[in-house]
This record gives C-alpha cells, sequence and structure tokens, in this order.
C-alpha cells in the first residue's frame, strides 16, 4: 500500500504594508501609493493574496508618525500613515474565503481584556481565520501617544507580554464550544457550567474575566509572535505558534530554528505546535538580468534623507544624519527597541564591508530580512534549500511594492513551487489552524478535568 504520509509543504504569508516594503516603494509609478486611505487597494492585495493561495496576509503595526529628523527627511517618507490592522482585517473578512488574517498588536500599550475581546470578534467574523502577533513594540515614539514620557525598558515590557498573554489565552478559554444551548423552549440560554471565570490576580493585570464573546471557531486565534532577542527566543518557545523573524543569511536562519526548537522543551511544548516564517524578499522576473533591473531600478528611487532616516527606524538609532555616506559604520549603543535587528544590521555591515550609505541601501528594501534576486527557478531554489535543509516552516514574503512584485510572486514563483510540490494548490481547511496545519488547543478547563480523572 502506497504511503498515506504527506509530503511536509512550506506556508507562505503575504507580509504587507503601506505600498510595499521597499522605503520608495511609494514613487514606483505602478505602485499602489494611497496607503492608508485606499480600501480598494487593500481588497485588491487581499484577493491577490488568496488567490496565490497563501496561509495568511500580515500586518506589521507601529502607532506614531516619526517626528524624528528635518522635515524635509520626513516629508519625503512614504510609510507615515496606514490602516489600523483590526479594523482594515474586519472589513476585508466577507471579501475573502479562505485567507487568514494576521494583526500585530502590542502588549505594551494595550489592555489584555480588550485585546482579547477585538480578536476574538475577528475571529467569529472571519470564521476561525485571525492570528495575533505579539510585539512589546519596537518604536520608541509609540510610548509617547500613550501617556508615557519614555519607553518602558526592554526587559520590562517582556515581563509585562507575558502575563498579558496568559490572560488572553485564559480569557479565549473562558467558553466550552458547546456553551450555548439557546433553547427557545426551555428558555436557557447557556449553560454555566461551560462558563469559566479567569480570576486572575498579576504583577500587572487584574482580570476576571469571563470574556463577553464565545469560543473561537478555531478552538482560539493562532498565536504569533515577533522578537529575537534571547528574551524574544524564550517568549516564542514559551507561546508562539507562529514565529516571525528575520535572517540575512541561512547560516542566521538556521541557527535561529535550531534554538527556538531546543527551547521548547522548557515550556512543555513540541515542533509540531511551532511553525518559523522568517521574512524573505523576492524580486524576480523572467531572467536573473531583468529581476536585477527591477531591484536597481527602485533602489535608484532612494532619496539620501530617507535611506538614513528608514536605518534610525530599523536599528532603533537616531541622528545618524551626520555620518559621513562613505565612511565606515561606526559601534552603536544597544538600542532600548528593535535590540535583535539593529545586531542584525551592524553584523551585516561588519561581514560585508559596508560603509554608511551602502548599508542604508541594503537595508531600504529587505530591512535585515532575507533577499533573493533572480528568476522563479533560483527564487524557489532558495526557499526549496531554506525549507528543506532547517532554516524555516515557511517564509513571510515582503513584496517590495504592491501590487507588482505580489504578483510576480503568486504568478512565477508559486507555479514553481507548486510544481515542486512544496506548495499547496488548494487551500486544506476553512481555519487558518487547518490550513497551517496546527493542532486544535484544548481548552485548559478540559485539561484540567483530564488530568484530574486520571490522578
Ligand atoms: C521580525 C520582527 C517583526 C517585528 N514586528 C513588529 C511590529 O510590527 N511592530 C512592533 O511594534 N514591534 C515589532 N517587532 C518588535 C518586537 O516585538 C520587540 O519589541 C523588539 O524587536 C525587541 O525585541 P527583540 O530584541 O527580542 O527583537 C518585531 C520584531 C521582529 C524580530
Amino acid at each position: 500500500m502506497a504511503s498515506q504520509t504527506r509530503q511536509r509543504m512550506m506556508h507562505l504569508g503575504a507580509f504587507v504594508h503601506e505600498s510595499g516594503q521597499h522605503v520608495a516603494a511609494w514613487r514606483h509609478p505602478e505602485a499602489h501609493y494611497h496607503a492608508g486611505t485606499s480600501f480598494a487597494d487593500m481588497v485588491d492585495t487581499a484577493q491577490l493574496a488568496e488567490r496565490g493561495k497563501f496561509d495568511f496576509l500580515f500586518l506589521a503595526d507601529t502607532a506614531a508618525v516619526n517626528l524624528q529628523g528635518s522635515a524635509d527627511a520626513r516629508r519625503r517618507m512614504g510609510k507615515v500613515v496606514k490602516f489600523e490592522p483590526m479594523t482594515i482585517l474586519s472589513a476585508l473578512a466577507p471579501l475573502t474565503k479562505h485567507l487568514g488574517f494576521v494583526a500585530t498588536s502590542t502588549t505594551t500599550f494595550n489592555e489584555p481584556y480588550t485585546l482579547a475581546r477585538q480578536f476574538a470578534s475577528l475571529d467569529q467574523i472571519n470564521g476561525g481565520r485571525s492570528a495575533w502577533n505579539l510585539v512589546t513594540s519596537n518604536n520608541e515614539q509609540d510610548a509617547l501617544n500613550y501617556s508615557r514620557t519614555e519607553h518602558m525598558s526592554h526587559a520590562d515590557r517582556y515581563e509585562r507580554a507575558i502575563e498579558f498573554a496568559e490572560v488572553v489565552l485564559g480569557l479565549w478559554d473562558s467558553w466550552d464550544e458547546d456553551a450555548f444551548i439557546r433553547d427557545k423552549e426551555s428558555g436557557v440560554f447557556y449553560d454555566t457550567d461551560k462558563m469559566h471565570v479567569l480570576n486572575h490576580k498579576g504583577k500587572h493585570f487584574q482580570v476576571r474575566g469571563p470574556l463577553n464573546v464565545a469560543c473561537s471557531p478555531q478552538g482560539r486565534p493562532v498565536l504569533v509572535q515577533a522578537g529575537a532577542s534571547g528574551t524574544g527566543r524564550d517568549v516564542a518557545a514559551r507561546l508562539a505558534e507562529i514565529v516571525f523573524t528575520a535572517a540575512t543569511t541561512f547560516e542566521q536562519a538556521k541557527e535561529f530554528y535550531t534554538d527556538v526548537m531546543a527551547r521548547l522543551p522548557r515550556f512543555g511544548r513540541t515542533q509540531a505546535e511551532v511553525k518559523v516564517m522568517p521574512g524573505f524578499y523576492p524580486v524576480v522576473a523572467a531572467t536573473q538580468s531583468e529581476a536585477q533591473e527591477k531591484y536597481d531600478y527602485l533602489q535608484s528611487l532612494i532619496q539620501k534623507p530617507v535611506g538614513i532616516s528608514i536605518l534610525e527606524h530599523t536599528i532603533g538609532v537616531h541622528h545618524l544624519d551626520k555620518l559621513p555616506l562613505d565612511g565606515p559604520v561606526p559601534e552603536m549603543p544597544d538600542t532600548n527597541g528593535p535590540l535583535s535587528r539593529q545586531r542584525l544590521l551592524l553584523e551585516q555591515a561588519k561581514r560585508d564591508k559596508l560603509t554608511f550609505w551602502e548599508l542604508c541601501l541594503a537595508n531600504a528594501g529587505p530591512r535585515g530580512h532575507a533577499l533573493s534576486i533572480g528568476t522563479p527557478t533560483q527564487v524557489a531554489d532558495e526557499m526549496e534549500h531554506w525549507f528543506k535543509d532547517g532554516a524555516c516552516d515557511g517564509f513571510n514574503v515582503m513584496p517590495a511594492y504592491q501590487p507588482g512584485s505580489l504578483l510576480d510572486f503568486v504568478d512565477m514563483v508559486i507555479p514553481e513551487l507548486q510544481r515542486r510540490g512544496l506548495f499547496r494548490t488548494e487551500y486544506e481547511g476553512t481555519t487558518l489552524r487547518e490550513n497551517l496545519g496546527l493542532p486544535r488547543p484544548v481548552n485548559r478547563h478540559h485539561l484540567d478535568r483530564m488530568s484530574g480523572a486520571a490522578q
């Protein structure tokens, strides 16, 4: 009898924001450049991702307009306004059928009850296709919009994040799947034995519960985590079902993958419960030279102050505009913002012996994520290598500009991955969790009962 074992498939997220990942994307003649004001453009992007059979659309987020740097530098920046993720993803739900939705939401400036409620609601609206990307906020200026004068320290943010996530997960287990009877005859609406009160009292939060949203169609929304320092990796191993990470080389990605997987047993978890999906910035065309031309064209649209400003944002260090462009990249103090990304980019500068401006250029598109320029075969070869040789379970694909770069990937790379049996040709399930092949979590109150029965 033929083996029933299915070949391991890669998972793909479409990581989209503003006009594209590239800092000059908005200047591309064919780009969507009404970021944050054109709902039609977002519909277009989501439907294109669904046509490509992507697992999900991924929206990163920060909550501040950059006021650092000169007015001239700032007025040239295309990454300024955008849609708030929960709102736009709610609106996209009925216009798609299978595509999952990952919204970034911070534990630093939210309350867990509000966040648990929003994601549980989104999951009801889209039939179990939601995921929460847990971040602690990498943009120090966000603090100024949330009644603080400075950003919480890296360590304090993570301490709060762990308790925050425990409360959210607890609230998502407030109701059993069959808690609501809604029997008009008897007049009983729900079974009180199938409702669970959290009664959380911790250092940062006191939350009674239960949540006033029913059990999620996929058990609970999928938990994504993005943060890659030592503490960040522990949080990933403890909580994340998808780990979003950044790596410029295969070796870095493999080290990260191996390390996160090795941390899982400490938190009682297994590899089957976690997918690691680094960012991937493809520039693809029918020939290698055409792909290189596409890359060079977007690079040529980078204005000097903007190239510097996006590097400052990516590595969480300001006032770099006085550095000589052709000089070396100096040593820098650890940021209280995106610490892991800062280390990654400074390491890249050292490894590739980049001048300051060359680092700005290297950062302007991929921003610390893997860059692949080539034909569909070459790009697919690289993805296959990472996937099969222990560096990841899939990728968050970052189109340089929308819609063109996403269209190139959907029309050229996806068919090649499908031909190799590495990517789905049809969605497997109806929920995001099913499509990702992640187990449906058992409500903690049933686990308690199960372990109680075994004693
Ligand atoms: C791949 C990746 C993506 C991230 N995306 C966001 C984001 O969209 N919004 C945000 O506020 N922080 C984001 N973060 C920041 C982290 O949540 C965290 O606050 C910051 O990176 C510092 O933690 P680290 O040093 O462990 O990475 C991201 C981090 C990584 C590694």
